[in-house]
């Protein structure tokens, strides 16, 4: 395999540096997000890029002729909203992320909020940081046998589920796909009976446009009168006037939002402004509900290692926006990757480029979609530069190159 140049932004977990390093390739880093126009700069000779949330890989940042040697993305994170997966994969660039690697750090600061709001720790922390002692505890409660409402039941919200359980709370859950109950949790047949029923609402839904403006002044006007609302899922779930007209007439008791429409791109910015600011019981974190250092090292771990099995290996296990393609490897032979468009015939061209060039297949995997097909070919003769050349030259061929 040449030598890949790997960039890596937003301060990504050292474990990844040092992985890619023992695999063969050249690391930069760089520990801030860049703008699209930086973006594209920084990606003249570049085959793998590692980025977290705030950086968007647009369409026009993957069709800039400075990305025409990108293999793939490793987004070091669990949504990848900010990536243009479309244009990606018809350009031939394999996404990967880390869907599960921060779970229990979310579901582990929600139920600390939800302890908070119970008894409104941030209000308390705050007074007798300025020196003031206020001994009251009015309104005060143990979460024990009240009602957890859970929105989206999956990898966090189950987890959310169980350590709510752990704490002595009735957990009902509220989810569009049929979800088998973990513990003795009850699923509820819509949001609004949902909302109706708990003490505590929290959101654990992918940003999507059913979910884009969820919780509005209609479902926060159903909750139920002095629970509390929790979001550390996406920005744009909640609409945020809404909920603090009903902190402010004191229908919700109290609210925790680790995520916002707009969010700054850098990891320190001043003036930052929301409509929940210096209201009573609200606990406002700037997204840091998956930020631990167990996540990130598993972050790290899990996307490097991904990343280095599809450079090496030409594996697309986990990804987000190729076929699903991996061929175990075997000793002795020469394997190349193929990216094409899913049209009619290709195999049959590609096996002719392969015999013109006198090599002999030992292994072939091919997996598609309707757009694309990925193909991971072994040969038995070192052969694979001279017909990575032959398929370069088909009508069809997004990618080919020797892994
Ligand atoms: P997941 O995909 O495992 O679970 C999402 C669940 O929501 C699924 O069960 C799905 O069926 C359900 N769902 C989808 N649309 C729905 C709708 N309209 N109504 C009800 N349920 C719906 O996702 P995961 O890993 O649990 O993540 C959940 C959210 O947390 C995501 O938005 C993710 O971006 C966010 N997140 C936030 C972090 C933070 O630092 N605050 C860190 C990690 C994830």
């Amino acid at each position: 395999m040449p030598r890949l140049n790997v960039l890596l932004l937003e301060n990504i977990h050292a474990v990844a540096e040092n992985a890619l390093i023992e695999a063969g390739c050249s690391v930069k880093r760089v520990n801030s997000a860049l703008k699209e126009d930086e973006l594209i700069a920084a990606l003249e000779g570049v085959h793998v890029l590692g980025i977290r949330s705030k950086t968007n890989v647009t369409k026009k940042v993957l069709e800039s002729p400075q990305a025409r040697s990108l293999l793939a993305v490793g987004a070091f994170c669990i949504g990848t909203n900010q990536i243009a997966l479309e244009p990606a994969m018809r350009r031939g660039v394999c996404v990967f992320n880390a869907p599960f690697s921060n779970t229990r750090s979310v579901a582990e600061m929600v139920i600390a909020e939800i302890i908070m709001l119970s008894r409104q720790l941030g209000d308390r922390n705050n007074e007798l940081h300025q020196g003031v002692w206020r001994k009251i505890a009015t309104g005060s409660k143990e979460v024990r046998g009240k009602t957890l409402g859970v929105v989206g039941y999956g990898h966090i919200g189950t987890q959310v589920g169980i350590l709510g359980e752990f704490f002595g709370m009735k957990v009902a859950f509220y989810d569009v796909a049929a979800k088998l109950p973990l513990g003795n949790a009850q699923p509820v047949p819509t949001l609004e009976a949902l909302l109706a029923q708990s003490d505590f609402v929290t959101l654990h839904v992918p940003e999507t446009q059913q979910t884009r403006g969820m919780m509005g002044a209609a479902q926060i006007a159903a909750m139920k009168k002095g629970a509390c609302l929790i979001n550390a899922s996406r920005g744009t779930v909640v609409d945020l006037d809404a909920l603090a007209a009903a902190l402010k007439s004191g229908h919700v008791q109290g609210a925790a939002v680790d995520v916002y429409p707009d969010e700054p791109e850098q990891s320190e910015t001043k003036g930052f402004v929301t409509p929940l600011q210096k209201l009573p019981n609200v606990v406002l974190t700037p997204h840091v509900g998956g930020s631990t250092l167990e996540a990130q090292e598993s972050i790290g771990r899990e996307v490097s290692a991904s990343l280095i099995k599809y450079i090496t290996q030409g594996a697309s296990t986990g990804s987000v926006n190729f076929p699903m393609c991996e061929l175990a490897p075997s000793k002795g032979t020469y394997r190349l990757t193929h990216v094409h468009q899913n049209v009619p015939g290709v195999l049959r061209d590609v096996n002719r480029v392969v015999g013109d060039a006198g090599a002999n297949i030992h292994a072939q995997l091919l997996s598609t979609n309707p757009d694309i097909g990925y193909l991971v070919m072994d040969l038995d003769t070192e052969l694979a530069e001279q017909v990575v050349q032959g398929l370069q030259k088909l009508a069809c061929t997004i990618q080919a190159r020797a892994a």
